[in-house]
C-alpha cells in the first residue's frame, strides 16, 4: 500500500501569496518529488468553503484554484488524485461519526475558532465543527503527510488526537498523520510556514484583510506586486537578521524570497545577514516576486478548463472508492454494521 500525501485549500476567493507559498507550492514540490511512490491527493474543501461568504461562485473558484496547481508546475501522473469534497459524501458522514468522539472542550480551544468567533454575537456551527470535518478529510485516505501552513498545525494535532482516541476505543482503524515536527521535515522547511501581512507583519497574510497593500493576490499585476513588496513595513533596527519575533517584516521578505526562488531559506539568510540596506533586499525580493508571478500567470492563461474537469472526473471516482471503503470499516468498528 502506498502512503498518501494530501492537502486542500478553501475556495472562498482568489488566493493570496500566503496560501500559495504556505501550502500550494510545497504540495506541488512534494508531489513532483514523491508521486511515483505515494498517492498525492489534492482536493477542494468546498464544504469548508461555505462556513463563510464566497467572492464569486464556487464552481469557477474551484476550477481556478485547481489550475493554480498546474500553473505552479504540478506534473500529473496516475498517482495524483484531484477531487471536490462535496462530491464524496463519505467526508460528511465520517465527520458525524468523529463528532461523537471529539469533545466540545478541545474544539473550543482551537485558535482559529477563537479568532473567527471573537466579538461575534452569533457563530455558525460549521465554524466550530470545521476541524472535525478536516480530520475526516485526512483520515478517510489514511494520509500521513499533510502539507499546510502553520496556522493549520493545531488542526493536524487535533486530527491525531481524535484518531488515537478512536483507535483506542474501537480498535486500530485509522492511520495517524505524522506529528507536525515531522511534517515540517518532510516538507523540507525549517519551520511551519506563515507568510506575514506586508503592512502589519505580526499578523499572517490573509485574504480577509481589507488593506490592498497588506497582501499579494495571485492575480495582481506583477509590477503592482513588486511595488507592494517595496512598501512593506520593516523595522528601525537597521541590520538585517532573520528573527520572526523581533524583525518579522524583514524576515518575512527573506522567507518569501526563498520560496519564490526555490532556494533553501538558510542560503537567503546567509546572503543577507548583517547587511544594513533594507532597500537592497526589498528590491531583490520585489524583482523575484515579479518574475515568479509573470511566469505563473503566463502558464495559468494556457490551461483550459476541460483539463481540470477531466481530472475531477477521474479523481472523484478514485476518492469515492477509497473513502467509501474506509467509511464502511469505520461503520463496522462503531457497530453500525
Ligand atoms: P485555508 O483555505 O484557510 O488555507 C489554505 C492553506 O493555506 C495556508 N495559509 C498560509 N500559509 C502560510 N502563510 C499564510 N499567510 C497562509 N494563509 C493560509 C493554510 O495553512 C492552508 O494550508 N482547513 C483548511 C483546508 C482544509 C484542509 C483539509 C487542509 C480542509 N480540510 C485537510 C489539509 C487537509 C483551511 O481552511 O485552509
Amino acid at each position: 500500500m502506498k502512503e498518501t500525501i494530501l492537502t486542500g485549500i478553501r475556495v472562498n476567493s482568489e488566493l493570496t501569496l500566503g496560501n500559495f507559498l504556505g501550502a500550494l507550492v510545497p504540495m506541488v514540490r512534494l508531489a513532483n518529488k514523491y508521486s511515483k511512490d505515494y498517492n498525492v491527493n489534492i482536493f477542494v474543501p468546498d464544504l469548508h468553503t461555505i462556513i463563510s461568504d464566497v467572492d464569486g461562485d464556487i464552481p469557477s473558484n474551484t476550477i481556478r484554484s485547481l489550475k493554480y496547481y498546474l500553473a505552479a508546475g504540478l506534473e500529473l501522473n496516475e498517482n495524483i488524485h484531484i477531487y471536490r469534497q462535496s462530491r464524496v459524501p463519505a467526508h460528511s458522514e465520517l465527520c458525524w461519526i468523529l463528532d461523537c468522539t471529539a469533545s466540545m472542550g478541545e474544539l473550543n480551544r482551537m485558535t482559529q475558532y477563537k479568532e473567527k468567533s471573537e466579538g461575534k454575537e452569533s457563530v455558525n456551527v460549521g465554524i466550530f465543527n470545521y476541524p472535525v470535518l478536516m480530520a475526516a478529510d485526512i483520515l478517510l485516505y489514511s494520509a500521513k503527510y499533510v502539507p499546510v501552513g502553520e496556522d493549520q498545525f493545531q488542526h493536524l494535532e487535533l486530527t491525531r488526537n481524535i484518531a488515537m482516541r478512536f483507535n483506542n476505543k474501537f480498535g486500530e482503524t485509522f492511520v495517524l498523520p505524522v506529528k507536525t515536527s515531522d511534517q515540517v521535515k518532510f516538507m523540507n522547511v525549517e519551520n511551519g510556514i506563515r507568510i506575514r501581512d506586508l503592512l502589519n507583519p505580526e499578523k499572517k497574510m490573509s485574504k480577509s484583510t481589507a488593506a490592498e497593500n497588506s497582501k499579494i493576490m495571485l492575480s495582481d499585476a506583477p509590477e503592482r506586486a513588486a511595488k507592494k513588496i517595496m512598501s512593506a513595513t520593516t523595522d528601525s533596527l537597521g541590520k538585517i537578521k532573520f528573527d520572526m519575533f523581533n524583525q518579522p517584516g524583514i524576515s518575512n521578505l527573506m522567507q518569501i524570497d526563498a520560496l519564490v526562488t526555490d532556494s533553501p531559506l538558510q542560503d537567503v539568510i546567509s546572503t543577507w545577514s548583517g547587511e544594513t540596506h533594507y532597500g537592497d533586499l526589498k528590491a531583490k525580493v520585489a524583482a523575484d516576486v515579479k518574475v515568479f508571478l509573470e511566469e505563473f500567470q503566463n502558464r495559468l492563461a494556457n490551461i483550459p478548463d476541460e483539463e481540470v474537469l477531466r481530472l475531477l472526473e477521474a479523481g472523484e471516482t478514485y476518492a469515492n472508492e477509497v473513502a467509501g471503503r474506509k467509511l464502511a470499516e469505520v461503520q463496522k468498528a462503531v457497530g453500525l454494521r
